[in-house]
């Protein structure tokens, strides 16, 4: 039987995760081509690689400049508007509890500490996108890898990877919620012991709810996912006529192929977080029973 509530055991050792350079991300990265951004990006990925070194783990603090919090503010004041009518309510609570504001970049130190106090849940650091495997099974010790630097500013409605934007606004405040954080520790444990088929499988879950997930919310539907939850554009498109949203079925979910780089068409609708975590603890128990086999 999966546990619930365990401690993170052991040192934060991820020397052996591989994770994404930014010249081996997609070719319309907006930094790409901007020197001042790349050093900018690689210094903070350099805190990422001390924090692995400093026997503390004390998550370093970035003093973020007057034009990285100006796209913080203007990505974060554009996305509260179209939350507050789409973003489910525990949400909502949650980055207000959090203390998250549009007007200053929150310190993944401070929203760590936060965290460990309500769900015992942390982050760390990282330099960038992380292999599927080694980033889910990070959950499973109740932590989330976050990246630290902030999206270019040519387009701050934009970023083909992971920022503090789609970190702290996205990801974060859903970890207030037990059931969110047990749920992504089943499923940081299942990618730990799945076979190939099974980690494509778990991919798909994470996709589909973390990412890109709708909860019934009284007569309505809401976002909780973290891409919707970043992304102006995609939040309002998930609630277009264009997208179907279709109630929530593990075995439909883990089933179904998407496309990382384009507009979701297919979304799924959770009843809760507690059935979310329940049939989660069911699937990631089938890999144990099978690998005993
Ligand atoms: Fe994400």
């Amino acid at each position: 039987m999966l546990t619930e509530f365990e401690q993170p055991q052991g040192e934060f050792l991820t020397s052996d995760i591989g994770f994404e350079e930014i010249s081996s991300l997609p070719i319309d990265h907006p930094g790409a081509h901007d020197p001042a951004y790349r050093a900018r990006r690689d210094l903070i990925a350099g805190f990422a690689r001390r924090y692995r070194d400093d026997a503390s783990h004390e998550i370093p603090l970035v003093d973020y400049t007057a034009d990285e919090t100006e796209v913080w503010r203007h990505v974060c004041c554009r996305l509260e508007k179209a939350q507050a009518k789409r973003a489910c309510s525990f949400y909502l609570q949650a980055k207000k509890d959090l203390g998250i504001s549009c007007l200053v970049v929150p310190q993944l130190r401070d929203l760590s500490e936060k965290l460990q106090r309500i769900t015992q849940f942390r982050l760390a650091p990282i330099e960038g996108l992380v292999e599927t495997r080694a980033f889910l099974s990070w959950l499973g010790r109740r932590t989330m890898l976050c990246t630290q630097y902030v999206r270019h500013h040519s387009r701050p409605d934009y970023t083909p990877e992971p920022d503090v934007v789609h970190e702290f606004i996205g990801h974060v405040p859903a970890f207030t919620n037990p059931a969110f954080a047990d749920f992504s520790e089943f499923i940081g444990k299942g990618a730990a012991i799945a076979n190939e088929e099974q980690l494509i499988q778990l991919g798909r879950l994470y996709w589909f709810t973390v990412e890109f997930g709708l909860v019934q919310e009284g007569a309505g539907i809401k976002a909780f996912g973290a891409g919707l939850l970043s992304s102006y554009g995609e939040l309002e498109y998930a609630f277009s006529k264009d997208v179907e949203r279709r109630p929530f079925d593990l075995r439909t979910v883990i089933n179904t192929p998407y496309e990382y780089s384009d507009m979701q068409p297919l979304l799924f609708v959770i009843p809760s977080y507690a059935h979310l975590k329940e049939v989660t603890r069911e699937f990631i128990e089938s890999f144990q029973a099978e690998s005993k086999k």
